[in-house]
Protein backbone atom coordinates (compact mmCIF):
# COMPACT_ATOMS: atom_id res chain seq x y z
CA UNK A 1 0.00 0.00 0.00
CA UNK A 2 0.88 3.56 -0.94
CA UNK A 3 0.05 5.64 1.78
CA UNK A 4 0.18 9.14 1.47
CA UNK A 5 -1.23 12.27 4.21
CA UNK A 6 -2.14 15.78 2.78
CA UNK A 7 -2.62 18.24 5.31
CA UNK A 8 -6.17 18.86 4.94
CA UNK A 9 -9.52 17.70 3.48
CA UNK A 10 -8.97 20.50 0.29
CA UNK A 11 -5.38 19.10 -0.73
CA UNK A 12 -6.51 15.33 -0.78
CA UNK A 13 -9.56 16.39 -2.72
CA UNK A 14 -7.39 17.82 -5.42
CA UNK A 15 -5.04 14.65 -4.99
CA UNK A 16 -7.31 12.42 -5.74
CA UNK A 17 -8.69 14.41 -8.48
CA UNK A 18 -5.31 14.90 -10.34
CA UNK A 19 -4.63 10.57 -9.83
CA UNK A 20 -7.91 10.16 -11.98
CA UNK A 21 -7.92 13.21 -14.30
CA UNK A 22 -4.15 11.52 -15.41
CA UNK A 23 -5.38 8.30 -15.59
CA UNK A 24 -8.64 9.48 -17.68
CA UNK A 25 -5.90 11.54 -19.85
CA UNK A 26 -3.55 8.52 -20.36
CA UNK A 27 -6.20 6.43 -21.32
CA UNK A 28 -9.31 7.95 -22.99
CA UNK A 29 -11.48 4.90 -22.31
CA UNK A 30 -10.80 4.31 -18.92
CA UNK A 31 -13.58 2.19 -16.74
CA UNK A 32 -14.02 3.84 -13.10
CA UNK A 33 -15.55 2.37 -10.25
CA UNK A 34 -16.85 5.05 -7.74
CA UNK A 35 -18.13 5.46 -4.41
CA UNK A 36 -20.52 7.89 -3.03
CA UNK A 37 -20.51 9.71 0.73
CA UNK A 38 -19.07 13.07 1.98
CA UNK A 39 -15.40 11.80 1.03
CA UNK A 40 -15.42 12.09 -2.50
CA UNK A 41 -17.38 15.30 -2.69
CA UNK A 42 -14.02 17.59 -2.95
CA UNK A 43 -12.52 15.19 -5.79
CA UNK A 44 -15.89 15.25 -7.32
CA UNK A 45 -15.85 18.95 -7.40
CA UNK A 46 -12.14 19.29 -8.66
CA UNK A 47 -13.08 16.88 -11.41
CA UNK A 48 -16.11 19.41 -12.32
CA UNK A 49 -13.63 21.97 -13.17
CA UNK A 50 -10.35 20.09 -14.61
CA UNK A 51 -11.29 19.89 -17.75
CA UNK A 52 -10.64 16.51 -18.51
CA UNK A 53 -12.51 14.78 -21.67
CA UNK A 54 -15.01 11.86 -20.21
CA UNK A 55 -16.46 11.14 -22.95
CA UNK A 56 -14.95 7.82 -23.59
CA UNK A 57 -14.96 6.85 -20.08
CA UNK A 58 -17.43 4.56 -18.24
CA UNK A 59 -18.38 4.54 -14.72
CA UNK A 60 -19.42 1.61 -11.88
CA UNK A 61 -20.84 2.80 -8.72
CA UNK A 62 -20.78 0.94 -5.84
CA UNK A 63 -23.27 0.52 -4.27
CA UNK A 64 -26.91 2.06 -3.96
CA UNK A 65 -30.07 1.75 -1.66
CA UNK A 66 -32.13 -1.11 -1.99
CA UNK A 67 -35.76 0.24 -2.86
CA UNK A 68 -34.75 3.51 -3.70
CA UNK A 69 -35.13 4.95 -7.58
CA UNK A 70 -33.35 6.74 -9.55
CA UNK A 71 -35.33 9.80 -9.04
CA UNK A 72 -35.68 9.70 -5.06
CA UNK A 73 -33.24 12.75 -3.99
CA UNK A 74 -30.91 10.79 -1.49
CA UNK A 75 -30.36 7.74 -3.94
CA UNK A 76 -27.31 7.52 -5.20
CA UNK A 77 -27.89 8.09 -8.71
CA UNK A 78 -29.41 11.22 -7.52
CA UNK A 79 -26.19 11.93 -5.80
CA UNK A 80 -23.53 10.86 -8.57
CA UNK A 81 -25.67 13.54 -11.42
CA UNK A 82 -25.60 16.26 -8.78
CA UNK A 83 -22.12 15.78 -7.98
CA UNK A 84 -20.74 14.86 -11.09
CA UNK A 85 -22.57 13.64 -13.93
CA UNK A 86 -24.28 15.90 -14.72
CA UNK A 87 -21.33 18.72 -14.90
CA UNK A 88 -18.93 16.64 -17.55
CA UNK A 89 -19.21 15.09 -20.76
CA UNK A 90 -19.97 12.08 -19.36
CA UNK A 91 -22.61 10.42 -21.55
CA UNK A 92 -25.88 9.10 -19.40
CA UNK A 93 -25.36 6.04 -20.80
CA UNK A 94 -21.65 5.20 -19.78
CA UNK A 95 -23.01 5.71 -16.24
CA UNK A 96 -23.64 2.71 -14.27
CA UNK A 97 -25.21 1.97 -10.90
CA UNK A 98 -27.32 -0.55 -9.34
CA UNK A 99 -30.71 -0.31 -10.26
CA UNK A 100 -32.41 0.13 -6.60
CA UNK A 101 -35.91 -0.92 -7.46
CA UNK A 102 -34.72 -4.20 -9.56
CA UNK A 103 -38.08 -6.59 -8.95
CA UNK A 104 -35.33 -9.18 -8.27
CA UNK A 105 -32.22 -8.02 -6.50
CA UNK A 106 -29.73 -11.11 -7.22
CA UNK A 107 -30.19 -11.52 -11.15
CA UNK A 108 -29.59 -7.23 -11.03
CA UNK A 109 -26.66 -8.04 -9.30
CA UNK A 110 -25.65 -10.50 -11.77
CA UNK A 111 -26.45 -8.36 -14.58
CA UNK A 112 -24.16 -5.93 -12.87
CA UNK A 113 -21.32 -8.01 -12.35
CA UNK A 114 -21.32 -8.87 -16.31
CA UNK A 115 -21.54 -5.33 -17.39
CA UNK A 116 -18.05 -4.82 -15.78
CA UNK A 117 -16.62 -7.42 -17.60
CA UNK A 118 -18.37 -6.58 -21.33
CA UNK A 119 -16.73 -2.95 -19.85
CA UNK A 120 -13.24 -4.66 -19.48
CA UNK A 121 -12.55 -4.91 -16.05
CA UNK A 122 -12.27 -2.20 -13.53
CA UNK A 123 -9.15 0.30 -14.07
CA UNK A 124 -9.14 1.70 -11.01
CA UNK A 125 -11.64 1.77 -8.10
CA UNK A 126 -11.99 5.07 -5.70
CA UNK A 127 -13.30 4.07 -2.40
CA UNK A 128 -14.57 5.62 0.80
CA UNK A 129 -13.84 4.41 4.08
CA UNK A 130 -16.72 3.40 6.27
CA UNK A 131 -16.27 4.43 10.44
CA UNK A 132 -16.51 0.21 11.00
CA UNK A 133 -13.97 -0.23 8.03
CA UNK A 134 -16.55 -1.09 5.41
CA UNK A 135 -15.98 -0.29 1.68
CA UNK A 136 -18.88 -0.31 -0.81
CA UNK A 137 -21.68 -1.48 1.35
CA UNK A 138 -19.84 -4.43 2.72
CA UNK A 139 -20.22 -4.58 6.34
CA UNK A 140 -17.89 -6.24 8.76
CA UNK A 141 -17.66 -10.13 8.39
CA UNK A 142 -18.04 -9.67 4.80
CA UNK A 143 -15.87 -12.62 3.18
CA UNK A 144 -13.06 -11.10 1.00
CA UNK A 145 -14.17 -13.09 -1.82
CA UNK A 146 -17.82 -12.09 -2.36
CA UNK A 147 -19.26 -10.70 -5.10
CA UNK A 148 -21.79 -8.21 -6.22
CA UNK A 149 -25.04 -8.73 -4.11
CA UNK A 150 -27.78 -7.48 -1.86
CA UNK A 151 -26.53 -6.65 1.57
CA UNK A 152 -28.67 -5.46 5.05
CA UNK A 153 -26.86 -2.74 6.39
CA UNK A 154 -24.77 -2.52 9.91
CA UNK A 155 -26.76 -0.55 12.69
CA UNK A 156 -23.66 1.77 12.72
CA UNK A 157 -23.76 2.36 9.22
CA UNK A 158 -27.40 3.51 9.26
CA UNK A 159 -27.12 5.76 12.21
CA UNK A 160 -23.94 7.58 10.36
CA UNK A 161 -25.63 7.86 7.06
CA UNK A 162 -29.05 9.26 8.83
CA UNK A 163 -27.77 12.60 8.46
CA UNK A 164 -28.65 12.56 4.71
CA UNK A 165 -32.27 10.85 5.75
CA UNK A 166 -33.24 12.62 8.90
CA UNK A 167 -32.90 10.04 10.76
CA UNK A 168 -31.51 6.12 11.16
CA UNK A 169 -35.48 4.54 10.85
CA UNK A 170 -35.30 6.51 7.43
CA UNK A 171 -31.97 4.87 6.04
CA UNK A 172 -33.07 1.97 3.91
CA UNK A 173 -32.00 -1.41 5.61
CA UNK A 174 -30.71 -2.99 2.43
CA UNK A 175 -28.25 -2.37 -0.40
CA UNK A 176 -27.19 -3.68 -3.22
CA UNK A 177 -23.32 -3.54 -3.04
CA UNK A 178 -19.69 -4.16 -5.16
CA UNK A 179 -18.53 -7.30 -3.50
CA UNK A 180 -14.90 -7.04 -2.16
CA UNK A 181 -13.72 -9.93 -4.48
CA UNK A 182 -15.18 -7.62 -7.72
CA UNK A 183 -13.57 -4.68 -5.93
CA UNK A 184 -10.05 -6.30 -5.61
CA UNK A 185 -10.06 -7.46 -9.42
CA UNK A 186 -9.74 -3.73 -9.84
CA UNK A 187 -6.20 -2.66 -11.95
CA UNK A 188 -5.72 -0.19 -9.38
CA UNK A 189 -7.81 0.99 -5.80
CA UNK A 190 -7.79 4.39 -4.29
CA UNK A 191 -8.72 4.83 -0.42
CA UNK A 192 -9.81 8.06 0.89
CA UNK A 193 -10.08 8.64 4.26
CA UNK A 194 -10.45 12.03 5.75
CA UNK A 195 -11.79 13.17 9.39
CA UNK A 196 -11.17 11.71 12.61
CA UNK A 197 -14.00 9.65 12.41
CA UNK A 198 -12.05 7.43 10.46
CA UNK A 199 -8.99 7.22 12.26
CA UNK A 200 -9.54 4.32 14.14
CA UNK A 201 -10.63 2.25 10.87
CA UNK A 202 -7.51 3.71 9.39
CA UNK A 203 -5.59 2.68 12.27
CA UNK A 204 -6.59 -0.86 12.21
CA UNK A 205 -6.24 -1.47 8.44
CA UNK A 206 -2.61 0.00 8.86
CA UNK A 207 -1.58 -2.24 11.96
CA UNK A 208 -4.29 -5.25 12.19
CA UNK A 209 -3.25 -8.08 9.98
CA UNK A 210 -5.96 -8.36 7.00
CA UNK A 211 -9.75 -9.86 8.89
CA UNK A 212 -13.44 -9.51 7.75
CA UNK A 213 -14.10 -8.05 10.78
CA UNK A 214 -12.33 -4.70 8.63
CA UNK A 215 -13.65 -5.37 4.89
CA UNK A 216 -10.99 -2.83 3.62
CA UNK A 217 -7.67 -4.77 5.21
CA UNK A 218 -8.82 -7.07 1.89
CA UNK A 219 -6.85 -4.09 -0.03
CA UNK A 220 -3.68 -5.38 1.87
CA UNK A 221 -4.11 -8.54 -0.69
CA UNK A 222 -4.20 -6.21 -3.88
CA UNK A 223 -0.75 -5.41 -5.60
CA UNK A 224 -1.64 -1.33 -6.28
CA UNK A 225 -3.42 0.11 -3.49
CA UNK A 226 -3.02 4.33 -2.87
CA UNK A 227 -4.23 5.64 0.29
CA UNK A 228 -5.00 9.21 0.85
CA UNK A 229 -5.55 10.59 4.31
CA UNK A 230 -5.78 13.86 5.72
CA UNK A 231 -4.31 14.45 8.93
CA UNK A 232 -7.21 14.16 11.55
CA UNK A 233 -7.76 9.91 9.77
CA UNK A 234 -3.90 9.81 10.18
CA UNK A 235 -4.17 10.61 13.46
CA UNK A 236 -3.47 7.37 15.12
CA UNK A 237 -1.06 5.92 12.87
CA UNK A 238 2.33 4.57 14.35
CA UNK A 239 5.07 6.66 12.58
CA UNK A 240 2.70 8.43 10.54
CA UNK A 241 5.46 11.07 9.83
CA UNK A 242 7.00 8.80 7.15
CA UNK A 243 3.71 9.13 5.07
CA UNK A 244 3.14 12.94 5.47
CA UNK A 245 3.01 14.71 2.02
CA UNK A 246 5.24 18.45 2.39
C1 LIG B 1 -21.49 4.85 2.71
C2 LIG B 1 -21.08 4.30 1.34
C3 LIG B 1 -19.61 4.01 1.28
C4 LIG B 1 -18.85 5.20 1.84
C5 LIG B 1 -19.12 5.33 3.31
C6 LIG B 1 -18.40 6.49 3.98
O1 LIG B 1 -22.04 3.93 3.58
N1 LIG B 1 -21.80 3.14 0.96
O2 LIG B 1 -19.24 3.73 -0.05
O3 LIG B 1 -17.47 5.03 1.63
O4 LIG B 1 -20.51 5.49 3.50
O5 LIG B 1 -19.12 7.66 3.79
P1 LIG B 1 -18.58 9.10 4.08
O6 LIG B 1 -17.61 9.39 3.00
O7 LIG B 1 -19.81 9.97 4.01
O8 LIG B 1 -17.96 9.08 5.43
Amino acid sequence: MQIEILANYGDLSLRAAEIIAELVRQRPGTVLGLPTGSTPEGCYAALRHSGVSFAQVQTFNLDEYLGLGPEHPQSYHAFMREQLFAHIDLPADQTHLPNGLAPDPVTECQRYEAAIRTAGGLDLVMLGLGQNGHIGFNEPGTPFASRTRPVRLAANTRNANARFFGSPNAVPAKALTMGIGTILEAREILLLAAGEAKADAVRRLLTDPPSPDLPASALLEHPRVRVLLDHAAAELIPGRLQFTVP
